[in-house]
């Protein structure tokens, strides 16, 4: 585990990196009030993914799956962007070249002023119709389920699923980004879901250093340059300055 002085050695490193890729999880929502999907009392411990979380699930059952979608956008809705969030977006004005890659489909990234981001498992706020593919947002947290469109098919949330392809473009913006960092930052994530959690690796083997912020041990630590075991909302302000 890294120490104090390690600390500030980490923040150096992030204030002169030219090139700085931010890759997020649930972890970094968590102090929001989002509930992580791993751990005690992850989503995946109450609720299965099976079930919920593919496209055979909404196949069978368009209605269920849509509740479990309206329940976990009613309780987004009611949290606001932290500390981490800010952090970041702060990095982001203040870095040359920047990208934050988020696996949350939350949208606080956005709400915290991140704009070089990509939320490569989608937005739970934006819908895509299953029968012309027209996304737009849609934050209705009270309509009748499951929603149509104008078009007569299904709208489904514009998320990704168990079984599902990332979006390619998305998928190979956020890969050639860990391929030229100078340094990458992995916050809130278990690193267990492929392929993000393969991303640290890629930018390692070109040389990147890599920082981690975790409350605990992930599959990274052991390789990762810093592993800072605290919660992100306090640890991403002490390597982001206010004024760096
Ligand atoms: P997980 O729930 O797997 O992991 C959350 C991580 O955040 C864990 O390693 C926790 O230790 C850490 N954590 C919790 N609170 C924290 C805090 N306050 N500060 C720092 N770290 C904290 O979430 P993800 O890694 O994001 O995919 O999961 C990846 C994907 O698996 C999700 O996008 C989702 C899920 O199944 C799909 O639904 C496709």
């Amino acid at each position: 585990m890294s120490s104090r002085a390690d600390l500030g050695m980490a923040r150096e490193e992030l204030a002169q990196a030219r090139s700085v890729v931010a890759l997020t999880g649930a972890g970094i929502s968590a102090e929001s009030g989002v509930p992580t999907f791993r751990g005690q009392d992850g989503l995946w411990r109450n609720y299965s993914a099976t079930d919920l979380a593919t496209p055979q699930a909404f196949a069978r059952d368009p209605r269920l799956v849509w509740e479990w979608y309206q329940w976990r956008r009613g309780l987004i809705a009611k949290t606001t962007f932290n500390a981490g969030h800010a952090a970041l977006a702060r990095l982001e004005a203040g870095t040359t070249d920047f990208l934050l890659v988020t696996q949350n489909v939350d949208g606080l990234h956005r709400s915290a002023g991140s704009q070089a981001l990509i939320e490569i498992h989608g937005n739970i706020w934006i819908t895509r119709c299953t029968g012309c593919g027209e996304r737009r947002e849609d934050r209705r947290l009270d309509m009748e389920l499951p929603p149509g469109c104008q078009c007569g098919g299904l709208l489904r949330p514009d998320v990704v699923w168990f079984g599902e392809q990332l979006e390619l473009a998305a998928l190979n913006r956020a890969q050639d980004a860990c391929l030229s960092c100078d340094l990458m930052l992995v916050v809130g994530t278990s690193a267990v879901v492929q392929p993000a959690a393969s991303f640290p690796m890629l930018a390692k083997q070109k040389g990147a250093k890599i920082i981690e912020v975790n409350l605990e041990g992930t599959p990274l630590s052991s390789w990762a340059d810093y592993s800072f075991f605290d919660r992100a909302s306090l640890v991403l302000p002490q390597l982001i300055l206010p004024q760096s």
